[in-house]
C-alpha cells in the first residue's frame, strides 16, 4: 500500500473512532468484512483451523486468525493495543450554572493535557442505553460528528499571568458550552433519543436509562510540513497501533496463529472488566487453549508484542529526554526500555524485534527515560505477566502525548505496518532462550 493511501485509511479510522467503544466496534466491522465471525462469549464456541474470530466486550476486541493446520501448541503471535485515549467525559446532569447556557460538567478520562481542550470546537460521542417501544434495554453507539461546544478561554487581560503560571481546575474551568440557552436544548434525554433515532431509523429508544459519553476533538487529522511529513491528529495514542494492528491481520498471509489483543481502559490504569488487568485475554486463551498442558505449551511458544505510541526526543525540550538514546520522527519504531519493568521489553526480546525489522529494512530506535524522572507505563507488563507470555513494547515516535492533537511521523506507520505484517508472516518464529 503506497504512503498516502495507508495514512488516509488510518485517518478515516481515527475520524470514525472518536471513543472506545468505536474503534472496538470499528475493528469488529472492518475484520467482520474480512471474514472474521463475532464470536458471543455467552455462548458455546466452536473454532475450526483456518477460521477468523472476533470476540467484543466493553470497549476492547480480541481477533483471532487460527492457522489452515491449527495446533494450540503452535502459540500465537499476538500484537496488543489500547482502544481509549485521554479525553474529557461529560458528568451525568447538566450544569446548573448563575448563568443561563447550557452546560456540562465533566470529569477528565486519564491524563490529558488540559490547555490543550480550550478554544476548540468539540463533538459528542459514546455510547447510550435505553429501551425500545417494545420495552426492551438496548444499547447504542452514537457520535454526534459535527461540532456540538466549545471550552473558551479567558482573555488574556482578564488573566494577565496565563502564559507564565497558567493552573486548570477541572471542576471549574473545564465545563464545556452547548447552547445559547438550557430551555434551548429541551430534554437532554431526548436529545440523545432523537441521535439514536437519525443514526438507527428502525430501531428507535423511548427513553435513554444509562450514558457514557465523551468530548473529542473533531477537526480532521491532517498531513502537515513543507513535504508532508507528519501527522497532526487526535488520539493517535493509540488508534495509530489499533490501525496497525488490525492492517496486519487483514494482510496476513500466514499459517501462524495470529491474535490482536485491543484493551479499553488502559489510560485509567487498565483495571475494568476489559482492561489489560480484566481476565479477557487469558479467559478467551483458555476456552481455545483447554486444558492445561496445551495451554502451558501454547503460551510458552506466543509472543506478545505491544504497540503503545513512545516519546519522541523534542527538539524545544531537549532536557526532558535521554540525550543518549534520541527518539527521531520518521527514523523507526522505538522499542521501549525500563529496569523496573514499566516496560516488558528485554535484550532478547529486544534482539527478535530488530531481526524481524531488519529483514523488512526497517530501522528501530531505543526510548529510556532519563533517569531522573518517572517512567511512564502501557498494557505490555500488564499482559505479560497475566498470561506469562514473552513480549516487547515498542511504538511510533510521537510528540505531545496526551495532547488533544498529537504529532507522529508520516512514515511511522508505514515503517510499523511493514514490520507487524513480517511479524505475522515471517514463516518460522524464532525462539529464545528461557534463561
Ligand atoms: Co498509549
Amino acid at each position: 500500500m503506497a504512503d498516502n493511501e495507508l495514512c488516509r485509511s488510518l485517518f478515516s479510522f481515527i475520524e470514525s473512532s472518536p471513543t472506545a467503544f468505536h474503534s472496538a466496534a470499528h475493528v469488529v466491522a472492518d475484520l467482520g468484512q474480512e471474514g472474521f465471525e463475532l464470536l458471543d462469549e455467552g455462548s458455546r464456541w466452536k473454532l475450526d483451523g483456518g477460521g477468523k474470530y472476533l470476540v467484543v466486550r466493553n470497549g476492547s476486541v480480541i481477533a483471532l486468525s487460527l492457522g489452515e493446520n491449527f495446533t494450540v501448541e503452535s502459540g500465537f503471535r499476538v500484537i496488543g493495543a489500547h482502544t481509549d485515549s485521554p479525553c474529557l467525559q461529560i458528568k451525568q446532569n447538566p450544569r446548573q450554572g448563575s448563568l443561563a447556557y447550557f452546560q456540562f460538567g465533566v470529569e477528565k478520562y486519564g491524563g490529558a493535557i488540559l490547555p490543550t481542550w480550550f478554544d476548540r470546537e468539540l463533538s459528542l460521542a459514546g455510547r447510550v442505553t435505553g429501551l425500545t417501544a417494545n420495552g426492551e434495554i438496548v444499547t447504542y453507539l452514537i457520535d454526534f460528528e459535527k461540532p456540538m461546544m466549545m471550552i473558551p478561554s479567558i482573555a488574556i487581560h482578564l488573566d494577565r499571568g496565563v502564559n507564565e503560571e497558567r493552573k486548570v481546575n477541572a471542576h471549574t474551568d473545564l465545563c464545556p458550552i452547548m447552547s445559547q440557552t438550557i430551555s434551548d436544548i429541551g430534554d437532554w434525554n431526548q436529545l440523545l433519543v432523537e441521535q439514536v433515532k437519525k443514526q438507527y431509523a428502525e430501531h428507535p429508544l423511548r427513553s435513554i436509562l444509562g450514558q457514557d459519553l465523551f468530548c473529542y476533538d473533531c477537526s480532521p487529522p491532517a498531513l502537515f510540513g513543507t513535504h508532508d511529513d507528519f501527522i497532526a491528529a487526535p488520539r493517535l495514542d493509540n488508534l495509530l497501533s489499533c490501525f496497525v494492528g488490525a492492517h496486519a491481520i487483514k494482510h496476513a498471509h500466514t499459517d501462524a496463529n495470529c491474535m490482536l489483543i485491543f484493551n479499553n481502559h488502559e489510560e485509567t490504569g487498565s483495571v475494568s472488566d476489559s482492561g489489560a488487568l480484566s481476565n479477557f485475554a487469558s479467559q478467551v486463551l483458555r476456552r481455545i487453549a483447554g486444558d492445561t498442558e496445551k495451554r502451558a505449551i501454547c503460551l510458552s511458544r506466543s509472543f506478545f508484542l505491544s504497540l503503545d505510541n513512545a516519546h519522541a526526543s523534542h527538539p524545544n525540550f531537549q532536557d526532558k529526554t535521554d540525550p543518549d538514546h534520541p527518539v527521531v520522527l520518521n527514523k523507526g519504531p522505538v522499542i521501549k526500555h525500563n529496569s523496573a519493568r514499566r516496560y516488558c521489553s528485554h535484550g532478547q526480546s529486544s534482539a527478535l524485534f530488530r531481526l524481524i525489522c531488519s529483514e523488512v529494512g526497517v530501522e528501530t530506535q531505543d526510548f529510556v527515560m532519563r533517569s531522573d524522572m518517572p517512567c511512564g507505563s502501557t498494557i505490555g507488563p500488564l499482559t505479560t505477566a497475566e498470561l506469562g507470555v514473552d513480549g516487547l513494547d515498542v511504538g511510533a515516535a510521537t510528540w505531545g502525548m496526551h495532547s488533544i492533537r498529537e504529532v507522529t511521523g508520516a512514515r511511522d506507520p508505514v515503517f510499523l505496518a511493514l514490520v507487524t505484517e513480517h511479524f505475522f508472516d515471517r514463516e518460522t518464529f524464532p525462539v529464545i532462550s528461557k534463561f
